[in-house]
């Protein structure tokens, strides 16, 4: 019996989205429908592949008017291409914590401030099933130091970052 359940599962775990699993290395069906994408009052768009922890936007001791305050966001986009991967699987890990959200229908997630608290030391993975990947660098953090340093579009960007965008 355990054995049949374990089974669907796993099969269930590539076709019925929203399965959270409960570590770092594993792939899930992402979500099924991803939200519509946040498009900002100014420009109308969902500003997808912009550093958006910064100040006057999602920087949480410095706030654009009415925006919430993140402490991780990004974009994901389908590999080799500049095309967003909608409902984009998108987990932190520091410890025992583990935190998941979701890419919506541009390519974008985030993580509210105050997601991991103190000093921290995490890790980061992004899937679709069948695909992950898995950033071998950590995100670190704490007594908040480093305005930015968490915004994943600040590191992976199209132009003017340190490495490629996030593609999966
Ligand atoms: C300080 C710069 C920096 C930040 C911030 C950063 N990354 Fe990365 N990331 C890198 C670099 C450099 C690599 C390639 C080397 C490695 O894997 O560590 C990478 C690799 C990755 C990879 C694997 C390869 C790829 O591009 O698909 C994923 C997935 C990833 N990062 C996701 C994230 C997510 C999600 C965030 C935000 C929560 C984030 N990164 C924040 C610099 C950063």
């Amino acid at each position: 019996m355990r054995i049949v359940l374990l089974t669907s599962f796993l099969m269930a775990a590539c076709t019925v989205g929203e399965v959270g699993t409960s570590n770092n290395t594993t792939t899930d069906g992402g979500n099924p429908e991803p939200d519509p994408a946040h498009l900002h009052i100014t420009g109308g768009t969902s500003n997808k592949g912009l550093n958006c922890i910064v100040a006057g936007c999602h920087l949480n001791n410095n706030l654009g008017p009415g925006a919430p305050g993140y402490q991780f966001a990004g974009t994901v986009y389908k590999t080799g291409t500049t095309n967003p991967y909608p409902g984009a699987v998108i987990r932190i890990k520091s410890g025992t914590n583990i935190q998941t959200t979701y890419a919506h229908a541009d390519g974008n997630f985030h993580f509210q401030a105050g997601t991991l608290q103190g000093t921290f030391n995490a890790n980061t993975n992004v899937s679709g099933c069948p695909t992950i990947t898995s950033m071998g660098g950590a995100l670190v953090g704490g007594g908040g130091g480093g305005a930015g340093a968490n915004s994943c579009n600040l590191c992976h960007a199209q132009t003017g970052g340190t490495t490629t965008p996030i593609q999966l």
